[in-house]
């Protein structure tokens, strides 16, 4: 069963939400006027947002199969986890191994809300999902269903997609030093985080909105991104925009660098 201590997000509907306003660029159905609003907003001011947010989300599907398949990774803490749309992270690995573990987070009562749809594992393997914040990763680390679900003795893939851009370096990356320090050598960190890169003008069109619906959002260069592997060995091809990891790994439109807003990248620790 989910973990559930008090949501510290408000519920609110008719304020726009982050994940909410995701769900409906990929077409779901977990979304609210005040949404959707927000969302039309960012689609006439860049029609191509949709296939943007598409593109995010299906890099995660391909960085779980490098994950699984060419590293042998069998645990996943997932942080920012989002409302769910199939195929979630533990069905992408369980197709190369049913017997994937994996721990989904976030702190979004309307994810908490959907989270059975995250608790439908193989039989060999496992999920769980804790109602949790990226802003208190002890309270993450010592959470009892993490560690009755995940061995941390053994590798595990910290995946964080689609979430960092939602916080400040000067937030972030000492709580992401602090979650891989947790993890055993051989574990990985994978991650995506907004650019304005490769669309200047659309990307600081896009973010001016999140911040105008109340969503505190920060754009990063390559560099900037690059600091969150610090110490870390980068995997192939490094950090590069989202159309460019590992291409080959899913199927769907290719899209222009111009395209997309996000670079990935996946790094193991020594
Ligand atoms: C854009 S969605 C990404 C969902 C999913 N990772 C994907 O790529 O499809 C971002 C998610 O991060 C969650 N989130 C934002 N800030 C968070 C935080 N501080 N702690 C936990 N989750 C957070 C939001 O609730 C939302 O579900």
């Amino acid at each position: 069963m989910p973990d559930t201590p008090p949501p510290r997000v408000d519920l609110r509907t008719d304020r726009a939400h982050s994940a909410r306003v995701y769900d409906y660029f990929l077409g779901g159905k977990t979304n609210f006027p005040a949404d959707r609003e927000a969302g039309e907003q960012i689609l006439r001011e860049w029609p191509g947002s949709r296939a943007s947010a598409r593109a995010a989300r299906a890099v995660m599907h391909r960085m779980v199969r490098r994950l699984a398949e060419t590293h042998g990774i069998r645990q996943f803490l997932d942080i920012g986890t989002g409302i769910p749309t199939e195929p979630n992270l533990h069905e992408v690995a369980q197709r190369t191994d049913p017997a994937c573990r994996v721990v989904y987070v976030d702190n979004d009562p309307i994810v908490l809300a959907h989270a059975r749809a995250l608790l439908t594992s193989s039989p060999e393997g496992r999920t769980a999902y804790i109602d949790g914040d990226l802003r208190e990763p002890g309270r993450l680390l010592d959470a009892p269903v993490l560690h009755k679900t995940l061995d941390l003795d053994r590798p595990v893939a910290l995946t964080l997609i689609n979430i960092v851009h939602f916080m400040s370096d000067e937030k972030v990356l000492p709580i992401v030093g602090e979650l891989v320090s947790a993890l055993p050598s051989g574990s990985f960190l994978a991650l995506t985080a907004g650019t304005a890169d490769s669309a200047p003008e659309r990307a600081e069109i896009a973010s001016r909105r999140y911040a105008e619906a109340g969503i505190e959002n920060h754009l990063r260069t390559r560099a900037q991104v690059e600091r969150f592997f610090t110490g870390l060995e980068l995997d192939d091809p490094g950090v590069v925009l989202i159309n460019r990891w590992h291409p080959e790994l899913g199927k769907g439109p290719a899209l222009a660098d111009h395209e997309v807003m996000a670079y990935a990248g996946l790094a193991r620790k020594p």
